[in-house]
């Protein structure tokens, strides 16, 4: 088992990363809380709760805490209010009071809305996460952003919750989708793009390992991830100081395209996109040698990622709602863009000559 403690100001996450981990939730779990918590709501989508709750819930029994399983359906609409609110119930009808704690079973829309409703809950109950995707495993799971989309936006209503313990047992990807699989690499190469060359380097390296989701390289892939993003998420608790502006690398372009496709693409497959452009631009601007805006082009495509536009998507569409992406700083935007491998910087001054140039034609 590998395990990381992420200390925040007020608080602790302790990481705990290993094939079976799954059964032995209740146990690790016991060691992070307080004594007297007994009362655990498992909140999960169907897909996953059909495949995991049953040996979840089998170890926090075994563990003596009581737990109860609360489910919505697969996919990002249920992180909305209205599903919140059933939550509540939930935790209103079973009584659970402010010694209780709710744990995430499943990807980033799991975690997201059960830690809104932790965050919420009697003004903050205990909050853990097990993920079962590796979107939430290399990234959603640390960080403590929860929260519900709004009719206006994704995300717009949140608060900031950190979970007490985040498990990982790699041994549950093996029944995720291979796209969903991708997608999560993404932010993985994400990581390896912003803060570490060498890293980068080994997801090269032992790609096919990794596709085939052979258990010690996915494990060695989730901490390698988690210790990049416990640096950032660290060092900028509230995304007030800047450090965190870095993890948006690929986001600017590719929250644009995920709204412009109707979330029709994975979240990873549009930063991926956002990325190839963002090596583009950074090309473009003199930040980056031409080889190795290329080597980052080629390692997503080498993994599966688009690297371009979608057909039929006009780069003007995106462009301008960029514009309007929430990392506008007065009226200019500012991108993460790469200034070699491993090493990320802010920048202001992309002209739209030169979005207009890497997205029309990418070459
Ligand atoms: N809080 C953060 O810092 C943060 C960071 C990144 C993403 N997110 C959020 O995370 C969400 C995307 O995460 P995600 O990709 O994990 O989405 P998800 O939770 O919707 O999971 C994707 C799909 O995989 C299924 N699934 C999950 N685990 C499975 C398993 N082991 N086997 C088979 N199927 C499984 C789910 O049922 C779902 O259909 C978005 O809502 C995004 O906004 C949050
Ligand atoms: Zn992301």
């Amino acid at each position: 088992m590998r395990s990381i403690t992420v200390s925040y100001e007020s608080c602790r996450t302790q990481v705990r990363i290993g094939a079976g981990l799954l059964d032995q939730a209740g146990r690790l779990l016991a060691e992070v809380i307080p004594p007297g918590l007994r009362d655990v709501l498992v909140v999960s989508d169907e897909t996953v709760a059909g495949l995991y709750s049953q040996r979840l819930l089998a170890g926090l029994t075994a563990a003596g805490l009581r737990g109860e399983l609360a489910v919505v359906p697969p996919g990002d609409a249920s992180k909305s209010l209205t599903r919140a609110a059933e939550l509540y119930d939930r935790l209103a009808a079973g009584r659970f009071a402010r010694d209780a704690l709710v744990l995430a079973l499943g990807g980033g829309m799991v975690s997201d809305l059960a830690g809104f409703v932790a965050a919420t809950w009697m003004r903050g109950v205990a909050f853990a996460i097990c993920s079962t995707t590796l979107e939430s495993a290399v990234d959603a799971c640390l960080g403590g952003k929860t929260g519900v989309n709004h009719a206006s936006g994704k995300n717009l209503i949140g608060a900031f919750h950190h979970p007490a313990l985040v498990l990982v047992d790699p041994a549950s990807f093996t029944t995720l989708d291979d796209r969903d699989m991708r997608a999560g690499l993404a932010e993985s190469i994400k990581h390896g793009a912003i803060a570490d060359a060498a890293f980068l380097t080994w997801q090269r390296e032992h790609r096919e390992a990794i596709l085939r989701r052979e258990l010690p390289f996915l494990e060695e892939l989730i901490e390698r991830n988690l210790r990049i993003k416990a640096g950032f998420v660290t060092a900028d608790e509230r995304e007030t100081r800047g450090p965190r502006a870095m993890l948006n690398f690929g986001h600017t372009i590719g929250h644009a395209v995920e709204a412009a496709m109707n979330y029709r693409l994975r979240h990873g497959e549009c930063v991926a996109i956002g990325m190839a452009a963002a090596a583009r631009i950074s090309r473009e601007m003199g930040l980056l040698s031409a080889a190795d805006a290329e080597a980052l082009i080629q390692t997503l495509a080498e993994f599966g990622l688009p690297t371009t536009l979608p057909e039929g998507l006009d780069p003007k569409q995106i462009i301008d709602a960029t514009a309007t992406d929430k990392k506008v700083a007065g009226s200019r935007v500012r991108y993460v863009l790469l200034e070699g491998w491993g090493r990320a910087a802010l920048r202001e001054g992309v002209t739209s000559e030169i979005l207009h140039f890497v997205l029309q034609r990418p070459g």
